[in-house]
């Protein structure tokens, strides 16, 4: 038996040094023991050394704790003056005075900001997942709805990069357990890229088949390939082909991170393969097949224009501009508006004028929108007033409280307004769903 002691001893004041003895015992020639014997050695360095790692780990976690809640604000804070300037535009496309000079460079600020957003809404997902804040609404989902809806969102890009999209599909359902919108967006991610890193005029492939209980999704296409190198750490936070010269892609490095990550919390696995550059790419996802249950259908994307007999409208909202862009765009769809820039003045704006609808920013000086909500429903009258929150933040969380403060629906900045006008003319929802 070995015996191991260890410990410091103060060398001089302020210094101290470490050090490990060893006991083991003397044997004399018939193997009895005949004494004890002690080896010391001083690790005063390696003991240092072991601090200063401790020091380094912490740091970095730290550093990389900072980024994440840096992404996330940034994030944030970039989109709320997106609001504004996307209200603004559809105000200018109604107002029907754009000569053909200005509708094309209205097209062009709309495509920016769409973009735009996809970038933010990236940035944010990523933040979020990473700090496992994102919660899915898992239900019954057909794998061929969800590449549907994929192909639907980006075939402006496929067709303007002339590529041909082939599908093969199952002729029957082939049922995961998944969040649809979640799904659509790992789809859409890696047909996005297929049609980006393929030069025009190229074949991408989607299929879906069943193998060994799993739904496994292909996408494949002919473009650029991926070098050997790359493969291994491509599904990796900001990982990119060298591009020094050639930004024209544009992106940020996240979409796989994404596919990845949302893959992973189906409980499925994504896999890229390629014979490198130049010989095309192919993208596998597995995702576990689900027993048979009523199936839930891809979300209504038809944001197409709602008119509404007119309303009386409280807007309540901090940024100015924002509410000034959206007060002419719902006064322009013939309803009559009221503005509130902060919570207090809300509940006495409502108290006064009586809306038949709220449109309440949550982050507001003063009071926050949850208790603003709950104070306008106390108003006389008002108690079915319809209440739309409008928030940075669609987390499920997000919507819970909207909902508990007695809002009927919650959308996401930056709004569109076609799918405000469609809320408002809703009336009050049963639960908040929107
Ligand atoms: N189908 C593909 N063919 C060739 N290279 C690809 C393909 N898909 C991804 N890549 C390479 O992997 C990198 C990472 O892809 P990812 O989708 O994560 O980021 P991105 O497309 O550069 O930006 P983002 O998706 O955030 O807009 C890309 O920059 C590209 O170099
Ligand atoms: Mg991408």
């Amino acid at each position: 038996m070995k015996l191991e002691m260890s410990g410091q001893t103060v060398a001089k004041p302020g210094e101290e040094r470490h050090w490990v003895s060893s006991f083991y015992p003397v044997r004399g020639r018939t193997q009895e023991v005949i004494g004890i014997g002690v080896f010391v050695s001083e690790i005063t360095e390696r003991k240092r050394a072991e601090a200063a790692l401790r020091e380094q780990a912490e740091a970095v976690a730290e550093t990389a704790r900072q980024k994440d809640e840096f992404l996330a604000m940034l994030g944030h804070e970039l989109r709320n003056p997106l609001a504004p300037i996307r209200t603004a535009l559809a105000l200018l496309r109604q107002c029907g005075s754009l000569n053909p000079v200005a509708l094309r460079a209205h097209d062009v600020m709309d495509r920016q900001i769409t973009h735009m957003v996809r970038l933010l809404d990236d940035l944010l997902d990523v933040a979020r997942i990473t700090n496992g804040r994102i919660n899915l609404t898992m239900q019954q989902v057909d794998v061929r709805q969800v590449v549907a809806e994929a192909i639907d969102s980006v075939r402006g890009l496929i067709d303007a990069r002339h590529h041909q999209v082939e599908t093969a599909l199952p002729p029957g359902p082939l049922i995961v357990r998944g969040d649809v919108t979640r799904l659509v967006q790992v789809v859409v991610n890696l047909l996005n890229n297929a049609a980006k890193y393929t030069d025009e005029h190229g074949t991408i492939r989607v299929t879906a088949a069943t193998e060994h209980a799993h739904a496994v999704l292909r996408v494949t296409d002919t473009g650029t390939g991926i070098p050997a190198r790359l493969l291994p750490k491509i599904f990796d936070l900001f990982t990119q082909d060298d591009r020094t010269l050639d930004r024209a892609q544009g992106g940020l490095g996240l979409g796989l991170t994404l596919v990845r990550r949302i893959s992973e919390l189906h409980g499925g696995t994504v896999e890229a393969r390629s014979e490198g550059r130049g010989r095309g790419s192919e993208f596998i996802v597995r995702l576990p097949l689900a027993g048979a249950e009523p199936v839930a259908s891809v979300p209504d994307t038809d944001l197409s224009e709602v008119s509404r007999p007119s309303i009386r409208c409280l807007l309540v909202e901090d940024n100015v501009d924002a509410a000034q862009m959206l007060q002419c765009a719902l006064e322009l769809h013939g309803h009559e508006v009221r503005l509130a820039f902060d919570g207090c003045d809300a509940v006495d704006a409502a108290r006064a004028f009586k809306p038949d609808a709220v449109v309440l920013d949550i982050g507001l000086p003063r009071m926050n929108g949850y208790d603003v909500a709950r104070a306008i429903r106390l108003l006389p009258g008002l108690a079915d007033v319809i209440i739309v929150a409008v928030t940075g933040y669609g987390q499920d969380a997000d919507r819970r409280k909207s909902c508990e403060a007695g809002c009927d629906h919650h959308l996401v900045k930056p709004i569109e307004l076609n799918q405000l006008l469609r809320v408002l003319g809703a009336g009050r929802a049963v639960s908040s769903r929107q």
